[in-house]
């Protein structure tokens, strides 16, 4: 969490420090702020709490002028978000500032020693100690300060340190936390993510832990602990910047959920060649592959939900048993992989710490290791002894939508690979299937056109959930206290079996991330154990119900459900002749396509319907509170 940037070259820093906190305003938006290296022997900074815009506003009117800047935007994890705990935080004679991703662990030792020393501390934050130590170690040399700075240091960072001494200079370091630089004939650039450096440069350097980077306007040398020069690659990234803008999109997330028809018609080109399944960039071999009798896979979030769906796809075309754990419970419970298990991390950032730990912990065990992500050279990318890169271009919205359908693409094609090298698959069933695949953008296109189509009916039932629940809390604030039997539940239940079960968490974790709404996913074969004692007519019950060899049973539960009164808003296959006969609020229809596919059509909608709640209801669809989309402190 955190986002980095900083700038040295011959233009004005300040815009463009700017800019870039923008483009890394997901990763945290609870307060921000930039210091500058001016002509004067202080650095001046400035700080706000809320989103970029309050800086950038607070800069209109008092703007800082100079060429050489550093900026931080916040997700705060020690100390409230104020102006006096946003980042960059100065020395004592404000002569040296530090911007910091990631957490000092062993800060309050550090903090305590230096208070004996009679150092004064401004901030609550784990990261002030990093300049005050800079302050102590420094002889007139901003790179050898650092470096005896980081040796003190225990826990994760990715830090930018300035020196009004120094100019043009900015020495940066890296532990755990993603920093990536990228340089042009006179200007040195720095972040925590690509993204922010696109519209300046598509050459970049991501540095490795231990690295310390001096950049000073279009130059940069990398050297480690020590001070020896490393030299790192520069790599050509071909992501477009205006996948990085709205494009005319109110929100970046429905632009990216209206992107997936396109991403997935690259990936199923980009894989499938001549009717087999190509991973060039993989690094595992199938000889290597054939020696796995098991398969677990980690993921946080969205990306769990990826794995956990294409568990019933690798289990049914590969014939391997696979396991799946969140990422935290993977770490700290003793997992029993050993080499002859390949463990699959999927995570759209790559850096993800507590993904990144497990993938660690797996490979400490002697597992074979397999990232799927999103983000070039990413921590888990590199770390992996083998990657397939969904290429869903960058993810800027905090709910993850093209992410989740671009990684369950990536791994049911990687199912197709298994199952053709275990021979699991017939040719004829893989051939029959894969036509089916490929018809799956064409099938995404149609849902996303009917919504737009239909966009006032979805919006009208939206509204009137809206009317419902503010109805229900009036009437309960309305009653005296002992007639209040409990709090209206503006409660949404999300039910699926089998395959579309895992979507039904994913639609429920959409609607929860964006709107604040409690919603549950549950298989719907578990109502009976203890959910049905929600239904009455409160929630609102989305129902997964396409085609499937489970149809009838599903059709069972939510008669169940209606009979109690409880409201249903099913998904069906087109044409489907049973539901209307239950009544529902209202229905959505997805193209007919083989079950192990559904997932990537009964998806949509529930990304389309969390959406228009959340628009609805007023809220900050791109930047929810108190998430962040890079979750880099575990
Ligand atoms: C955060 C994001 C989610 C994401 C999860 C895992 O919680 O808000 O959208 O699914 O992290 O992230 P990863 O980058 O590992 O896929």
């Amino acid at each position: 969490m955190c986002g980095i940037f900083g700038y040295s070259g011959n233009k004005q820093a300040q815009g463009l420090v700017i800019q870039g906190l923008k483009h890394l305003e997901y990763r945290g938006y609870d307060s921000s702020g930039i210091a500058m290296q001016t002509h004067s022997h202080k650095i001046l900074i400035e700080k706000t709490h809320g989103k970029i815009k309050n800086l950038e506003a607070t800069l209109k009117n008092n703007p800082l002028s100079g060429t050489t800047a550093i900026g931080h935007t916040r997700w705060a994890t020690h100390g409230i978000p104020t102006p006096e705990n946003a980042h960059p935080h100065l020395n004592e004679s404000d002569e040296l500032a530090v911007v910091h991703n990631g957490i000092i662990e062993n800060y309050f030792e550090l903090k305590q020693a230096l208070q004996k020393q009679g150092v004064r501390f401004r901030s609550e934050t784990d990261t002030e100690v990093i300049v005050h130590l800079v302050a102590k170690y420094y002889k007139g040399n901003l790179e050898e300060a650092v470096r005896r700075t980081l040796k003190d240091l225990k826990g994760t960072y990715a830090i930018a340190v300035i020196s009004s001494s120094e100019p043009g200079k900015i020495v940066a370091a890296k532990m755990d936390s993603p920093l990536v630089i990228g340089s042009t004939k006179k200007e040195s650039y720095l972040a925590s993510d690509i993204s922010a450096l696109l519209e300046h440069t598509n050459h970049v350097t991501f540095i490795e832990n231990g690295d310390v980077v001096t950049m000073n306007q279009g130059s940069f040398s990398i050297t480690d602990i020590a001070g020896k020069k490393i030299s790192r690659p520069v790599m050509k990234i071909d992501w477009d910047i205006t996948q990085a803008k709205k494009g005319g999109y109110q929100h970046f997330m429905l632009k990216e959920i209206f992107e997936q028809p396109g991403i997935l018609t690259a990936i199923l080109k980009e894989r499938i060649r001549g009717g087999a399944i190509y991973f060039d960039e993989l690094k595992i071999t199938a000889a290597q592959f054939k020696k796995i009798k098991r398969i677990f896979i980690i993921a946080c979030g969205t990306a769990y939900h990826a794995g956990l769906t294409a568990k019933y796809i690798l289990e049914d075309l590969a014939g391997i048993p696979v396991s799946i754990d969140t990422s935290s419970e993977f770490r700290y419970r003793d997992p029993k992989v050993d080499k002859s298990t390949l463990v699959i991390v999927v995570s759209q950032s790559g850096e993800t710490a507590d993904t990144l730990a497990g993938l660690r912990e797996a490979k400490a065990k002697g597992a074979m290791t397999l990232a799927i992500c999103n983000v070039l050279a990413s921590s888990i990318a590199r770390e992996a002894k083998g990657v397939i890169y969904t290429h869903a271009g960058p993810e800027i919205a905090v709910a993850s939508t093209k992410a989740f359908t671009a990684q369950l693409t990536v791994l049911s094609l990687f199912a197709f690979y298994l199952g053709a090298l275990f021979k699991t698959i017939s040719p004829k069933k893989e051939k029959a299937l894969l036509k089916e695949l490929l018809l799956t953008p064409h099938r995404i296109q149609k849902i996303l056109d009917g919504y737009k189509k239909e966009e006032a009916t979805w919006k009208k039932n939206v509204h009137n959930f809206n009317i419902h629940y503010h109805t229900q809390l009036e009437k309960y604030f309305s009653a005296k206290n002992h007639e209040r039997k409990r709090s209206p539940n503006g409660l949404f239940l999300y039910l699926g079996r089998n395959i579309n079960y895992p979507i039904a968490l994913e639609g429920a974790l959409k609607l929860k991330e964006i709107a604040y709404i409690p919603a549950e996913g549950y298989p719907a074969g578990e109502m009976k154990h203890g959910p049905i004692a929600l239904i009455d007519e409160n929630p609102w019950v989305i129902c997964l119900v396409p085609e499937s060899k489970t149809y009838d049973k599903m059709i069972s539960n939510i008669q169940e459900i209606r009979a109690r009164g409880g409201r249903i808003i099913p998904i069906v296959t087109e044409g489907d002749k049973k539901i209307e006969r239950l009544n529902p609020v209202f229905t959505i229809e997805v193209p007919k396509t083989p079950e192990i596919f559904s997932p990537l059509l009964t998806v949509i909608p529930l990304q389309l319907f969390a959406y228009l709640v959340a628009l609805e209801f007023g809220e900050d669809i791109d930047q929810p509170r108190n998430l962040a989309k890079s979750v880099t402190v575990e």
